[in-house]
């Protein structure tokens, strides 16, 4: 990375030219990518990225909508399908269910038939829900650990004490998965618990999979707010606030931003 860097690592638009190994992807594709960490950002009109990492944008999403999908989706994907692995009928919690992750988690959840409980302030129980949540906790007001039956998997996007007291609700066997912070392996091991951390890599096959999802109407896009590029540093001030609901959409062209082709 060389400095000064672009931040962004969300992006949705038309592909506008493929350097010559490039076989999937065409000038004029709708497609949408979580770019490589270590490259500059998508906070402009132009990104490059390798093309294993982009996938077809959804037809039935905005570029917009689209954008709001890649990080926090696969992040989802990554903690829910790919290391917990969770089936039809098990009981998951998620902390921080109305965040960018937590939104699409729950629906992801919900989408492969399992149980969800979520944490949230009570402001926003009925959103949780409008997500599919089968139970909601007011983490501010209730202990989850003796609300919540025990559960099969864990998705903590809070950390710290949130995490320690996941041990309570977690079954025997079952999965913890932060990204937040790795929990602690003795802890893990004592509670018969796979504990497990991670930092996302992106995959455009597994986004094209997530995507599906959202084309069928699975899931749905979540952007809360939306706000020109040239307002970015509020932006971020409001999302380390720590308390927006789903995404915040950063508009770059507002000609085609609402656009779904
Ligand atoms: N490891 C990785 O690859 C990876 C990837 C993506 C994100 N992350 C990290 O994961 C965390 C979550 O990311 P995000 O984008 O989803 O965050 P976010 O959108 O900023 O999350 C905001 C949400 O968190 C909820 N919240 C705050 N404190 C809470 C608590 N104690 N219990 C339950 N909910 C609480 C808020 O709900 P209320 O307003 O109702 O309080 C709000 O809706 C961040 O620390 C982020 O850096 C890691």
């Amino acid at each position: 990375m060389t400095f000064p860097a672009v931040l962004g690592w969300d992006a949705a638009g038309v592909v506008e030219a493929v350097g010559s190994a490039v076989n999937r992807f065409h000038r004029g594709d709708a497609v949408f990518c979580r770019p490589a960490t270590h490259r500059m950002g998508t906070y402009a009109e132009f990104v490059t990225v390798d093309e294993s990492l982009v996938a077809d944008k959804p037809g039935n999403l905005t570029f917009l909508q689209a954008a709001s999908v890649p990080l926090a989706g696969l992040t989802a994907w990554e903690a829910l399908v790919v290391i917990a692995q969770i089936s039809p009928g098990q009981r998951v919690l998620i902390h921080g269910g109305a965040g960018g992750v937590g939104s699409y988690a729950i629906q992801l959840a919900k989408a492969r038939d399992a149980f969800v409980a979520a944490t949230g302030s009570e402001a926003n129980h009925e959103y949780l829900k409008s997500l599919g949540a089968d139970q909601v906790v007011d983490y501010r007001h209730q202990a989850f650990e003796s609300v919540v039956d025990p559960v099969d998997v864990v998705l903590d996007a809070i950390g710290g004490e949130t995490q320690h007291r996941s041990y309570q609700v977690l079954k025997r066997g079952g999965t913890l998965v932060s990204i937040a912070q790795p929990p602690d392996p003795e802890e893990s091991a004592k509670h018969g618990v796979a504990g497990h951390w991670f930092f996302l890599e992106p995959d455009g096959n597994k986004l094209a999979q997530l995507g599906a999802l959202f084309s069928q109407g699975l899931m749905v896009p979540q952007v809360h707010v939306e706000m020109p590029l040239e307002d970015v540093a509020e932006a971020h001030r409001l999302s380390e606030a720590g308390h927006t609901r789903g995404k915040i959409g950063l508009v770059v062209d507002s000609q085609h931003a609402y656009q779904t082709h």
